[in-house]
């Protein structure tokens, strides 16, 4: 039986993605015991796991150097990686949304040239030029993005909002939606081929845990 690499995602969705690999009855024990090695294994599966920053994870499924990768949806439409999406998860779920100070309302309406600070350029792009027809100025962050508006740096932000919580301390307000987001899994399209029954039956596996 030959090995599959899954790719996971550090942070928000790692606890939740580790249980539901433990449900669906993979051996996620060393990776839960906390420890700083980044690489672990389930060996009565031939499971190998390693946890990588988001924006890394569709780039180590590209390379094939994970056969599997479990990131947001967010990260994967902003990567534009060549893996095939296979699974909405439905947990990590929030939106992307263009959110700013009320005032900021009208900028939208009269698509005016404004200034968009975002960690999501490519989707903040998207979503102006071709959504809505409206010419921007994109300024790349890399977090905080809530202190674009209110330091002047830009008129909105495109971001994830998940509770709301953080635009509500700093007076901002989802002003649009963009899309909804949640955990997918994604798999590399030559492992797909060549290592298909392996592949097919985890994802059978986590799928009838999802039901
Ligand atoms: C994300 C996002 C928002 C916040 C939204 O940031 O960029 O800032 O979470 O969550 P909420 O609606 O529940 O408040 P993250 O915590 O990943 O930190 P960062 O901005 O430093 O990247």
């Amino acid at each position: 039986m030959e090995t599959l690499t899954i790719a996971l995602t550090k942070g928000r969705l790692a606890e939740k993605t580790l249980k539901l690999l433990t449900d669906a009855g993979y051996d996620c024990s060393q990776i839960l015991d906390g420890s700083r090695r980044l690489i672990f294994e389930d060996e009565d599966n031939r499971l190998r796991f390693f946890l990588a920053k988001g924006p890394d994870v569709p780039t180590y499924v590209e390379y094939g150097a994970a056969d599997i990768g479990v990131t947001g949806s967010d990260i994967i439409l902003e990567e534009n990686r060549r893996v095939y999406e296979v699974l909405d998860l439905g947990f990590g779920k929030c939106s992307m949304c263009v959110c700013g100070p009320e005032s900021a309302a009208h900028l939208l309406e009269h698509h005016e040239k404004i200034r968009v600070a975002t960690k999501y350029p490519r989707i903040a792009r998207d979503y102006f030029y071709h959504q809505k027809n409206q010419t921007v100025d994109i300024i790349k962050l890399s977090g905080s993005v809530e202190l674009g508006p209110i330091v002047a740096l830009s008129d909105v932000i495109v971001d994830i909002v998940e509770t709301g919580a953080t635009l509500k301390e700093n007076g901002l307000d989802v002003l649009e939606t963009i899309i909804p987001l949640s955990a997918r899994m994604v798999v590399n399209p030559v492992s797909m081929q060549m290592k298909s029954a392996r592949i097919r039956e985890l994802i059978d596996r986590i799928r009838s845990v999802l039901q």
